[in-house]
């Protein structure tokens, strides 16, 4: 069995590990033993636990779950050259890895927060010699897509990273309308959310327009509401959301 090292142990870290521990040997390197012990019992499974402090990464596969704002330090703490680290960590380029981790190579992975539920949107870029490879592992918590560059990642990181919080805004306001002309909330809640569920499932299939003109009949109710939504330029605030967005994950 292939074994995977991760270095940090929070959300991210434990989401993927969830994913991967029945198919890699796990190995966790973290600032606290404790923590690390809590990991494992997360986990469910024996894992190799080692602080930071000396870690020897030659020849390691790495995923690299800390924060963004950690790398300086902990490149301060480990030693020797990874085979390759995967990075899930947000608007961090790939020269800043290199710049402060010793690898041959690295690949960056923008997960969503549906990793949790083994749901995530992952995009992938960096090394194509480990583009397999980081399929094979981000896969484990949900679907990935390799992209091109990182300009590309970061596009993507507007719309399958910030995605999650856009959705949450339409589902609470359209429940929300339903409170205000009657509905209890409970009700309301239940079948916004039965709403994304099913129209979770039909996406994945069907094109976006062909699915509005399927329940579009003339001048009937869903064409009232439609059209309520186009003078709220629900559309034009969607695409700018994504230019907003996009612009700060370069700016980070
Ligand atoms: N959560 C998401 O939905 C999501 C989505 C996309 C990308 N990401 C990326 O995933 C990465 C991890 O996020 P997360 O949600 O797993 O965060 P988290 O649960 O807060 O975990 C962060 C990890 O970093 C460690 N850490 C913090 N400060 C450190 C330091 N000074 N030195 C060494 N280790 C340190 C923490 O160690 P302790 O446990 O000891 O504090 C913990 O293991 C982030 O870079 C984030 O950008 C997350």
């Amino acid at each position: 069995m292939k074994t995977i090292t991760f270095i940090g142990n929070g959300n991210m870290a434990l989401s993927i590990a969830q994913g991967l521990k029945k198919s890699y040997a796990i190995e966790v390197v973290g600032r606290d033993m404790d923590k690390l012990q809590e990991f494992e019992d997360a986990l469910g499974i024996s894992i190799q636990k080692h602080l930071l402090e000396g870690f020897d990464m030659s020849g390691k596969s790495i995923i690299l779950c800390v924060k963004p704002a950690n790398v300086e330090e902990i490149s301060r703490q480990l030693q020797g050259q990874a085979k390759i680290i995967y990075s899930v960590l947000a608007g961090t380029s790939i020269a800043k890895i290199k710049a402060h981790l010793d690898t041959n190579a690295v690949v960056r992975a923008m997960p969503n927060l549906a990793a949790s539920v083994s749901k995530s949107m992952t995009t992938l870029t960096g090394d194509t010699a480990f583009k397999d490879e980081a399929i094979e592992l981000l896969g484990a918590i949900g679907e990935t897509r390799w992209l091109a560059n990182e300009k590309e990642i970061d596009i993507a990181t507007a719309l399958a990273g910030s995605g999650p919080a856009y959705l949450a805004l339409m589902a609470e306001a359209l429940a929300d309308g339903a409170v205000k002309q009657g509905l209890k909330r409970d009700d309301a809640m239940a079948i916004m959310r039965g709403l994304f569920s099913g129209f979770g499932e039909l996406i994945q299939t069907t094109h976006p327009a062909l699915l509005k003109d399927g329940v579009m009949s003339p001048g009937g109710t869903t064409a009232a509401g439609y059209s309520a939504l186009e003078e709220g330029n629900v559309r034009s605030a969607c695409i700018n959301a994504i230019e907003k967005a996009y612009q700060k994950a370069v700016q980070l």
